[in-house]
Protein backbone atom coordinates (compact mmCIF):
# COMPACT_ATOMS: atom_id res chain seq x y z
CA UNK A 1 0.00 0.00 0.00
CA UNK A 2 2.65 2.45 0.73
CA UNK A 3 3.89 2.14 -2.56
CA UNK A 4 0.79 2.93 -4.15
CA UNK A 5 0.28 6.23 -2.12
CA UNK A 6 4.15 6.71 -2.98
CA UNK A 7 3.14 7.48 -6.75
CA UNK A 8 -0.35 9.24 -6.36
CA UNK A 9 -0.67 11.63 -9.64
CA UNK A 10 0.40 8.53 -11.80
CA UNK A 11 -2.15 6.79 -10.38
CA UNK A 12 -4.36 9.57 -10.51
CA UNK A 13 -4.62 9.10 -14.30
CA UNK A 14 -4.63 5.64 -14.19
CA UNK A 15 -7.65 4.90 -11.98
CA UNK A 16 -9.66 6.69 -14.80
CA UNK A 17 -9.32 3.35 -16.47
CA UNK A 18 -8.98 1.10 -13.92
CA UNK A 19 -12.26 1.01 -12.63
CA UNK A 20 -14.68 1.71 -9.17
CA UNK A 21 -11.95 -0.25 -6.84
CA UNK A 22 -9.32 2.65 -7.36
CA UNK A 23 -11.32 5.53 -5.77
CA UNK A 24 -9.97 9.38 -4.74
CA UNK A 25 -9.57 9.27 -1.32
CA UNK A 26 -7.91 12.01 1.40
CA UNK A 27 -4.27 11.99 1.83
CA UNK A 28 -3.93 11.25 5.72
CA UNK A 29 -3.05 7.75 4.09
CA UNK A 30 -3.04 6.05 7.20
CA UNK A 31 -6.47 8.15 9.12
CA UNK A 32 -4.36 8.91 11.87
CA UNK A 33 -2.18 12.25 11.57
CA UNK A 34 -3.20 15.65 11.76
CA UNK A 35 -2.17 18.80 9.10
CA UNK A 36 -2.89 17.12 6.15
CA UNK A 37 -6.21 18.44 5.33
CA UNK A 38 -6.64 19.40 1.65
CA UNK A 39 -4.43 16.80 -0.16
CA UNK A 40 -5.93 13.83 -1.69
CA UNK A 41 -4.42 10.87 -3.13
CA UNK A 42 -5.18 7.09 -4.20
CA UNK A 43 -5.62 4.43 -2.65
CA UNK A 44 -6.42 0.81 -3.64
CA UNK A 45 -9.55 -1.06 -2.37
CA UNK A 46 -8.43 -3.94 -0.01
CA UNK A 47 -8.86 -7.46 -2.25
CA UNK A 48 -9.72 -9.09 0.53
CA UNK A 49 -13.14 -8.90 1.34
CA UNK A 50 -12.76 -7.20 4.81
CA UNK A 51 -13.19 -3.52 4.10
CA UNK A 52 -13.61 -1.61 0.68
CA UNK A 53 -12.09 1.80 0.47
CA UNK A 54 -14.72 4.43 -0.75
CA UNK A 55 -14.40 8.06 -1.41
CA UNK A 56 -15.20 9.46 1.33
CA UNK A 57 -13.04 11.52 3.67
CA UNK A 58 -12.21 10.22 6.68
CA UNK A 59 -11.58 12.40 9.67
CA UNK A 60 -8.18 12.79 11.90
CA UNK A 61 -6.68 13.12 15.28
CA UNK A 62 -6.79 17.12 16.06
CA UNK A 63 -4.67 17.27 19.04
CA UNK A 64 -3.84 13.80 19.91
CA UNK A 65 -1.32 11.40 18.16
CA UNK A 66 -1.71 7.69 17.60
CA UNK A 67 0.61 7.04 20.94
CA UNK A 68 -0.57 9.35 22.95
CA UNK A 69 -4.38 8.03 22.28
CA UNK A 70 -1.86 4.33 23.53
CA UNK A 71 -0.52 5.76 26.43
CA UNK A 72 -3.20 7.29 27.69
CA UNK A 73 -5.42 4.26 27.30
CA UNK A 74 -2.89 2.29 28.92
CA UNK A 75 -2.41 4.26 31.28
CA UNK A 76 -6.12 5.04 32.60
CA UNK A 77 -8.24 2.44 30.80
CA UNK A 78 -11.23 3.36 28.48
CA UNK A 79 -13.08 5.18 28.11
CA UNK A 80 -11.65 8.06 29.44
CA UNK A 81 -11.67 11.99 28.39
CA UNK A 82 -8.86 13.67 27.38
CA UNK A 83 -8.57 17.90 26.97
CA UNK A 84 -5.79 19.65 24.99
CA UNK A 85 -4.39 22.35 27.43
CA UNK A 86 -2.95 24.38 24.32
CA UNK A 87 -6.42 24.51 22.45
CA UNK A 88 -8.28 25.88 25.80
CA UNK A 89 -5.74 28.14 25.86
CA UNK A 90 -5.57 29.78 22.72
CA UNK A 91 -9.94 29.32 22.12
CA UNK A 92 -10.09 31.74 25.29
CA UNK A 93 -7.45 34.13 23.86
CA UNK A 94 -9.53 33.91 20.58
CA UNK A 95 -13.05 34.74 22.57
CA UNK A 96 -11.01 37.81 24.54
CA UNK A 97 -10.11 39.05 21.24
CA UNK A 98 -13.87 39.80 20.31
CA UNK A 99 -14.61 43.22 18.85
CA UNK A 100 -16.12 45.43 21.15
CA UNK A 101 -16.66 49.35 21.70
CA UNK A 102 -16.19 49.73 25.39
CA UNK A 103 -15.26 46.80 27.20
CA UNK A 104 -15.73 42.86 27.34
CA UNK A 105 -16.29 40.17 29.75
CA UNK A 106 -15.98 36.52 28.50
CA UNK A 107 -18.41 34.28 30.54
CA UNK A 108 -17.62 30.71 30.06
CA UNK A 109 -20.82 28.92 30.12
CA UNK A 110 -19.67 26.24 32.58
CA UNK A 111 -22.28 24.02 31.48
CA UNK A 112 -20.28 22.74 28.75
CA UNK A 113 -17.85 21.34 30.61
CA UNK A 114 -17.69 21.87 34.80
CA UNK A 115 -14.64 20.04 35.71
CA UNK A 116 -12.45 22.06 38.09
CA UNK A 117 -9.83 22.08 36.26
CA UNK A 118 -10.87 23.69 33.56
CA UNK A 119 -12.87 26.22 35.38
CA UNK A 120 -9.46 26.65 37.14
CA UNK A 121 -7.55 27.60 33.86
CA UNK A 122 -10.18 30.14 32.49
CA UNK A 123 -10.22 31.75 35.58
CA UNK A 124 -6.64 32.08 35.49
CA UNK A 125 -7.22 33.55 31.63
CA UNK A 126 -9.47 36.11 33.07
CA UNK A 127 -12.65 34.32 32.10
CA UNK A 128 -15.30 34.91 33.94
CA UNK A 129 -18.42 32.08 34.83
CA UNK A 130 -22.24 31.78 33.24
CA UNK A 131 -23.44 29.47 35.47
CA UNK A 132 -26.77 27.77 34.69
CA UNK A 133 -27.97 26.26 38.47
CA UNK A 134 -26.68 27.20 42.23
CA UNK A 135 -24.83 23.99 41.80
CA UNK A 136 -22.88 25.58 39.25
CA UNK A 137 -22.44 29.10 41.41
CA UNK A 138 -21.36 26.91 44.23
CA UNK A 139 -19.26 24.33 41.73
CA UNK A 140 -17.56 27.37 40.57
CA UNK A 141 -16.56 28.91 43.71
CA UNK A 142 -14.95 25.98 45.21
CA UNK A 143 -12.58 25.92 41.76
CA UNK A 144 -11.94 29.32 42.92
CA UNK A 145 -13.75 32.12 40.74
CA UNK A 146 -15.09 34.82 42.96
CA UNK A 147 -18.45 35.17 43.45
CA UNK A 148 -18.51 38.68 41.23
CA UNK A 149 -17.07 36.94 38.20
CA UNK A 150 -20.37 34.75 38.55
CA UNK A 151 -23.82 35.13 36.71
CA UNK A 152 -26.53 33.05 36.97
CA UNK A 153 -29.01 32.53 33.95
CA UNK A 154 -31.06 29.46 35.19
CA UNK A 155 -33.94 27.52 34.38
CA UNK A 156 -34.60 26.98 37.87
CA UNK A 157 -34.05 29.79 40.33
CA UNK A 158 -32.01 28.46 43.54
CA UNK A 159 -34.64 28.75 46.84
CA UNK A 160 -31.54 30.27 48.61
CA UNK A 161 -30.61 32.52 45.30
CA UNK A 162 -30.26 35.98 47.80
CA UNK A 163 -27.29 33.98 49.47
CA UNK A 164 -25.69 34.03 46.59
CA UNK A 165 -26.98 37.40 45.69
CA UNK A 166 -25.31 38.97 48.97
CA UNK A 167 -21.79 37.04 47.65
CA UNK A 168 -22.03 39.01 45.26
CA UNK A 169 -23.00 36.70 42.09
CA UNK A 170 -25.16 38.20 39.06
CA UNK A 171 -28.56 37.04 38.61
CA UNK A 172 -30.37 37.32 35.09
CA UNK A 173 -34.16 36.94 35.96
CA UNK A 174 -35.33 34.61 32.61
CA UNK A 175 -39.03 34.57 33.68
CA UNK A 176 -41.51 36.89 35.47
CA UNK A 177 -41.80 34.96 38.61
CA UNK A 178 -37.93 34.86 38.71
CA UNK A 179 -38.33 38.76 38.55
CA UNK A 180 -40.96 38.89 41.26
CA UNK A 181 -39.35 36.30 43.79
CA UNK A 182 -35.80 38.59 42.90
CA UNK A 183 -37.98 42.10 44.24
CA UNK A 184 -39.32 39.97 46.91
CA UNK A 185 -36.18 39.17 48.68
CA UNK A 186 -33.92 41.72 47.10
CA UNK A 187 -35.89 45.10 46.64
CA UNK A 188 -34.47 48.13 45.29
CA UNK A 189 -31.85 45.50 43.64
CA UNK A 190 -29.60 45.37 40.90
CA UNK A 191 -30.94 42.93 38.35
CA UNK A 192 -30.61 41.70 35.10
CA UNK A 193 -33.12 40.42 32.50
CA UNK A 194 -32.83 37.75 30.12
CA UNK A 195 -34.71 38.35 27.36
CA UNK A 196 -36.39 35.83 24.27
CA UNK A 197 -36.05 38.47 21.63
CA UNK A 198 -38.65 36.69 19.87
CA UNK A 199 -36.67 34.69 17.12
CA UNK A 200 -34.26 31.73 17.81
CA UNK A 201 -31.50 29.58 16.09
CA UNK A 202 -29.58 26.56 17.14
CA UNK A 203 -27.64 23.89 15.67
CA UNK A 204 -30.48 21.52 15.77
CA UNK A 205 -34.18 22.03 17.06
CA UNK A 206 -33.32 20.77 20.41
CA UNK A 207 -30.31 23.54 20.92
CA UNK A 208 -32.58 26.54 19.47
CA UNK A 209 -34.05 28.74 22.58
CA UNK A 210 -35.48 31.76 21.37
CA UNK A 211 -38.59 32.47 19.79
CA UNK A 212 -42.10 31.69 20.82
CA UNK A 213 -41.66 27.91 20.89
CA UNK A 214 -38.74 28.01 23.72
CA UNK A 215 -39.19 28.63 27.52
CA UNK A 216 -36.30 30.12 27.86
CA UNK A 217 -35.91 34.20 28.94
CA UNK A 218 -39.13 36.44 29.36
CA UNK A 219 -40.69 36.89 26.03
CA UNK A 220 -40.13 40.35 24.46
CA UNK A 221 -43.45 41.12 24.40
CA UNK A 222 -44.29 40.75 27.98
CA UNK A 223 -42.24 44.31 28.95
CA UNK A 224 -45.24 46.32 30.70
CA UNK A 225 -45.46 43.26 33.09
CA UNK A 226 -41.61 43.39 33.61
CA UNK A 227 -41.28 46.93 33.72
CA UNK A 228 -44.32 46.86 36.60
CA UNK A 229 -42.74 44.52 38.70
CA UNK A 230 -39.19 46.23 38.73
CA UNK A 231 -41.14 49.30 39.75
CA UNK A 232 -42.99 47.56 42.45
CA UNK A 233 -39.66 46.53 43.95
CA UNK A 234 -37.83 50.09 43.10
CA UNK A 235 -35.52 46.97 40.75
CA UNK A 236 -32.30 48.47 39.17
CA UNK A 237 -32.16 46.77 35.51
CA UNK A 238 -28.34 46.91 34.92
CA UNK A 239 -28.18 44.34 32.16
CA UNK A 240 -30.01 42.88 29.51
CA UNK A 241 -29.17 38.86 28.23
CA UNK A 242 -30.47 37.24 25.61
CA UNK A 243 -28.90 33.77 24.54
CA UNK A 244 -30.98 32.72 21.18
CA UNK A 245 -29.59 28.89 21.00
CA UNK A 246 -26.57 26.87 20.59
CA UNK A 247 -24.85 26.69 16.83
CA UNK A 248 -26.76 29.68 15.66
CA UNK A 249 -26.76 31.35 12.17
CA UNK A 250 -24.14 34.12 12.98
CA UNK A 251 -26.84 36.41 10.32
CA UNK A 252 -29.28 35.66 13.20
CA UNK A 253 -27.25 36.43 16.05
CA UNK A 254 -26.12 39.47 14.60
CA UNK A 255 -29.76 40.58 14.02
CA UNK A 256 -30.72 39.43 18.04
CA UNK A 257 -28.06 41.97 19.02
CA UNK A 258 -29.72 44.64 16.95
CA UNK A 259 -33.18 43.89 19.35
CA UNK A 260 -31.02 43.65 21.74
CA UNK A 261 -30.18 47.00 22.08
CA UNK A 262 -33.72 47.96 21.40
CA UNK A 263 -34.76 46.37 24.57
CA UNK A 264 -31.48 48.36 26.52
CA UNK A 265 -33.20 51.65 25.10
CA UNK A 266 -36.08 50.32 27.55
CA UNK A 267 -34.28 50.22 30.29
CA UNK A 268 -31.98 53.74 31.21
CA UNK A 269 -30.12 51.99 33.84
CA UNK A 270 -28.79 49.11 31.83
CA UNK A 271 -24.63 49.18 31.57
CA UNK A 272 -24.52 45.61 29.97
CA UNK A 273 -25.49 43.48 27.38
CA UNK A 274 -24.82 39.82 27.31
CA UNK A 275 -25.34 38.78 24.09
CA UNK A 276 -24.81 34.65 25.21
CA UNK A 277 -23.24 32.58 23.50
CA UNK A 278 -24.07 29.80 20.79
CA UNK A 279 -20.73 30.49 18.22
CA UNK A 280 -21.12 27.63 15.53
CA UNK A 281 -17.99 24.84 16.02
CA UNK A 282 -17.28 22.54 13.16
CA UNK A 283 -16.17 19.35 14.73
CA UNK A 284 -16.33 17.62 11.12
CA UNK A 285 -14.35 18.62 8.96
CA UNK A 286 -16.52 19.95 6.71
CA UNK A 287 -18.36 21.99 8.97
CA UNK A 288 -17.84 25.82 9.54
CA UNK A 289 -16.79 27.64 12.51
CA UNK A 290 -17.83 30.80 13.05
CA UNK A 291 -14.91 33.83 12.78
CA UNK A 292 -15.94 35.42 16.08
CA UNK A 293 -13.85 38.73 14.60
CA UNK A 294 -16.13 38.65 11.69
CA UNK A 295 -19.53 38.36 13.61
CA UNK A 296 -18.38 40.60 16.40
CA UNK A 297 -17.65 43.85 13.95
CA UNK A 298 -20.78 44.81 13.10
CA UNK A 299 -22.19 44.32 16.55
CA UNK A 300 -18.65 46.42 17.60
CA UNK A 301 -20.41 49.70 15.04
CA UNK A 302 -23.82 48.67 16.54
CA UNK A 303 -22.45 49.58 20.34
CA UNK A 304 -21.12 52.78 18.79
CA UNK A 305 -23.64 54.07 17.03
CA UNK A 306 -26.19 53.44 20.26
CA UNK A 307 -23.39 55.84 22.19
CA UNK A 308 -23.66 58.21 19.70
CA UNK A 309 -27.24 58.15 19.88
CA UNK A 310 -27.74 58.14 23.13
CA UNK A 311 -24.40 59.08 25.37
CA UNK A 312 -24.56 55.33 26.68
CA UNK A 313 -21.31 53.36 26.41
CA UNK A 314 -22.49 49.23 27.04
CA UNK A 315 -19.97 46.98 28.31
CA UNK A 316 -20.36 43.44 25.90
CA UNK A 317 -20.47 40.50 27.84
CA UNK A 318 -20.46 36.84 25.24
CA UNK A 319 -20.94 33.61 27.03
CA UNK A 320 -19.63 31.06 24.59
CA UNK A 321 -19.07 27.59 25.73
CA UNK A 322 -18.80 25.38 22.78
CA UNK A 323 -16.97 27.37 21.30
CA UNK A 324 -14.32 27.43 23.78
CA UNK A 325 -13.77 23.56 24.54
CA UNK A 326 -15.51 21.68 21.69
CA UNK A 327 -12.47 20.55 19.79
CA UNK A 328 -10.43 20.80 23.04
CA UNK A 329 -11.45 17.78 24.23
CA UNK A 330 -11.92 13.65 22.63
CA UNK A 331 -13.12 10.76 24.23
CA UNK A 332 -10.53 7.67 23.70
CA UNK A 333 -12.90 4.71 23.78
CA UNK A 334 -12.29 0.83 22.59
CA UNK A 335 -13.91 -1.34 19.70
CA UNK A 336 -15.23 -4.53 21.93
CA UNK A 337 -17.25 -5.92 19.67
CA UNK A 338 -17.94 -6.39 16.05
CA UNK A 339 -20.98 -7.77 14.98
CA UNK A 340 -23.16 -7.59 11.19
CA UNK A 341 -26.78 -8.05 9.58
CA UNK A 342 -27.56 -8.19 6.09
CA UNK A 343 -27.75 -4.24 6.02
CA UNK A 344 -24.53 -3.08 8.15
CA UNK A 345 -21.49 -4.04 10.14
CA UNK A 346 -21.77 -2.77 13.21
CA UNK A 347 -18.81 -1.42 15.98
CA UNK A 348 -19.97 -1.54 18.93
CA UNK A 349 -17.68 0.79 21.39
CA UNK A 350 -16.85 0.46 25.40
CA UNK A 351 -18.58 3.67 25.40
CA UNK A 352 -21.50 5.44 24.23
CA UNK A 353 -24.29 7.70 25.37
CA UNK A 354 -22.93 7.10 28.88
CA UNK A 355 -20.01 9.72 27.84
CA UNK A 356 -21.07 10.89 24.48
CA UNK A 357 -24.98 11.88 24.42
CA UNK A 358 -25.52 14.72 21.28
CA UNK A 359 -25.86 11.83 18.55
CA UNK A 360 -28.43 10.30 20.46
CA UNK A 361 -30.02 13.27 21.36
CA UNK A 362 -29.13 15.73 18.56
CA UNK A 363 -28.38 13.43 15.69
CA UNK A 364 -25.21 15.28 16.30
CA UNK A 365 -22.00 14.66 14.19
CA UNK A 366 -18.37 13.68 16.13
CA UNK A 367 -15.61 12.91 14.28
CA UNK A 368 -14.74 9.13 14.62
CA UNK A 369 -10.70 8.37 14.54
CA UNK A 370 -10.28 4.50 15.04
CA UNK A 371 -6.55 3.50 15.88
CA UNK A 372 -5.71 -0.19 14.77
CA UNK A 373 -3.72 -1.95 16.83
CA UNK A 374 -1.85 -2.82 13.62
CA UNK A 375 -1.22 0.12 12.18
CA UNK A 376 -0.67 -1.45 8.85
CA UNK A 377 -4.50 -1.52 8.16
CA UNK A 378 -4.37 2.27 8.87
CA UNK A 379 -4.66 2.26 4.61
CA UNK A 380 -8.13 0.44 4.65
CA UNK A 381 -11.41 1.71 4.88
CA UNK A 382 -14.96 0.50 5.22
CA UNK A 383 -18.40 1.49 6.06
CA UNK A 384 -19.62 0.90 10.08
CA UNK A 385 -22.85 1.89 12.47
CA UNK A 386 -20.72 2.88 15.13
CA UNK A 387 -22.62 2.04 18.36
CA UNK A 388 -22.10 2.44 22.15
CA UNK A 389 -22.60 -0.05 24.86
CA UNK A 390 -26.12 0.60 26.12
CA UNK A 391 -29.19 -1.42 25.88
CA UNK A 392 -30.85 1.33 23.90
CA UNK A 393 -31.33 1.42 20.08
CA UNK A 394 -30.63 4.94 20.01
CA UNK A 395 -27.33 5.10 21.69
CA UNK A 396 -25.92 5.75 17.75
CA UNK A 397 -22.53 7.24 17.87
CA UNK A 398 -23.24 7.48 13.35
CA UNK A 399 -26.46 9.17 13.42
CA UNK A 400 -28.01 10.61 9.75
CA UNK A 401 -26.88 14.35 10.74
CA UNK A 402 -29.94 16.23 12.63
CA UNK A 403 -31.74 12.76 12.82
CA UNK A 404 -31.12 11.18 16.15
CA UNK A 405 -33.46 7.79 14.92
CA UNK A 406 -31.37 7.32 11.76
CA UNK A 407 -28.64 5.18 11.73
CA UNK A 408 -26.40 5.91 8.94
CA UNK A 409 -22.92 4.62 7.98
CA UNK A 410 -19.88 6.32 8.29
CA UNK A 411 -16.37 5.24 6.61
CA UNK A 412 -13.53 4.87 8.81
CA UNK A 413 -10.27 3.22 8.96
CA UNK A 414 -10.92 -0.55 8.88
CA UNK A 415 -11.26 -1.67 12.69
CA UNK A 416 -11.34 -4.96 14.47
CA UNK A 417 -11.95 -5.54 18.01
CA UNK A 418 -9.60 -3.87 20.38
CA UNK A 419 -8.66 -1.42 18.01
CA UNK A 420 -9.03 2.22 19.76
CA UNK A 421 -11.28 4.56 19.04
CA UNK A 422 -11.32 8.20 19.54
CA UNK A 423 -14.56 10.67 19.27
CA UNK A 424 -13.37 14.01 18.63
CA UNK A 425 -15.15 17.19 19.24
CA UNK A 426 -16.04 16.02 22.83
CA UNK A 427 -14.60 18.85 24.98
CA UNK A 428 -18.47 20.66 24.75
CA UNK A 429 -21.39 18.72 26.31
CA UNK A 430 -20.08 15.45 26.60
CA UNK A 431 -18.44 14.62 30.47
CA UNK A 432 -20.78 17.03 31.62
CA UNK A 433 -23.99 16.17 29.58
CA UNK A 434 -24.28 12.45 29.77
CA UNK A 435 -26.61 9.31 30.34
CA UNK A 436 -23.20 8.51 33.33
CA UNK A 437 -24.20 5.18 35.25
CA UNK A 438 -27.45 4.20 32.68
CA UNK A 439 -27.15 0.05 32.83
CA UNK A 440 -24.61 0.89 35.63
CA UNK A 441 -21.28 2.05 33.46
CA UNK A 442 -19.27 4.51 35.80
CA UNK A 443 -18.13 7.80 34.97
CA UNK A 444 -15.62 8.15 32.56
CA UNK A 445 -12.15 9.57 34.06
CA UNK A 446 -10.64 12.76 32.61
CA UNK A 447 -7.32 13.73 31.58
CA UNK A 448 -5.74 17.18 30.96
CA UNK A 449 -2.97 17.49 28.12
CA UNK A 450 -0.07 19.67 28.99
CA UNK A 451 1.49 21.16 25.85
CA UNK A 452 4.82 19.58 27.41
CA UNK A 453 2.80 16.18 26.65
CA UNK A 454 2.32 15.51 29.99
CA UNK A 455 -1.18 13.94 31.19
CA UNK A 456 -2.69 14.95 34.13
CA UNK A 457 -5.78 12.72 35.84
CA UNK A 458 -8.32 15.08 36.91
CA UNK A 459 -10.84 13.48 37.38
CA UNK A 460 -10.63 9.76 38.35
CA UNK A 461 -12.65 6.87 37.05
CA UNK A 462 -16.25 5.96 39.25
CA UNK A 463 -16.18 3.19 41.53
CA UNK A 464 -19.46 1.10 41.70
CA UNK A 465 -19.26 1.56 44.94
CA UNK A 466 -19.26 5.61 44.74
CA UNK A 467 -22.21 4.96 41.70
CA UNK A 468 -24.41 3.29 44.42
CA UNK A 469 -23.36 5.37 47.51
CA UNK A 470 -26.37 6.79 48.14
CA UNK A 471 -28.45 3.90 47.99
CA UNK A 472 -30.17 3.00 51.04
CA UNK A 473 -31.81 -0.53 52.25
CA UNK A 474 -35.73 -1.20 52.66
CA UNK A 475 -36.18 -1.77 56.04
CA UNK A 476 -36.75 -5.82 55.68
CA UNK A 477 -40.53 -5.11 57.47
CA UNK A 478 -41.23 -3.37 54.30
CA UNK A 479 -40.32 -5.87 51.50
CA UNK A 480 -42.30 -8.77 53.62
C1 LIG B 1 -27.60 31.18 28.83
C2 LIG B 1 -26.58 30.46 28.03
N1 LIG B 1 -25.43 31.07 27.74
C3 LIG B 1 -24.45 30.43 27.05
C4 LIG B 1 -24.61 29.15 26.61
C5 LIG B 1 -23.51 28.49 25.86
O1 LIG B 1 -23.88 28.10 24.59
P1 LIG B 1 -22.78 27.47 23.62
O2 LIG B 1 -22.18 26.33 24.30
O3 LIG B 1 -23.56 27.07 22.42
O4 LIG B 1 -21.80 28.56 23.34
C6 LIG B 1 -25.81 28.47 26.87
C7 LIG B 1 -26.03 27.09 26.40
O5 LIG B 1 -27.00 26.45 26.58
C8 LIG B 1 -26.83 29.15 27.60
O6 LIG B 1 -27.98 28.55 27.90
Amino acid sequence: MKAVLGCVSSLYVAAAFLGPQYRQVPSFSNGLTTGMRGRRQLIVSAADGTSGSTSLERETLRFLNPDTVENLANQYGTPTYIYDMATLKASARSALSFPNAFGLTVRYAMKASPNAAILKLFNNLGLHIDASSGYEIQRAMRAGVPASHISLSSQELPSDFDSFVDLGVHINACSISQLQRFGERCPGGKIGLRFNPGVGSGGTGKTNVGGPSSAFGIWHELLPEVKRVVAEHKLQVVRVHTHIGSGSDPAVWQNVAALSLDLVREFPQVETLNLGGGYKVGRMRQEQSTDLAKIGAPVKEKFEDFALETGRKLHLEIEPGTFLVANAGALVCRVQDKTSTSAHTFLKLDAGMTEVLRPSLYGAQHPLVVIPKDRTRADRAASYVVVGHCCESGDLLTPAPGEADTVSERELTSAEIGDLMVVEGSGAYCAGMSTKNYNSFPEAPEVMLAPDGALYLIRRRQTLEQALQNELDLPTSALA
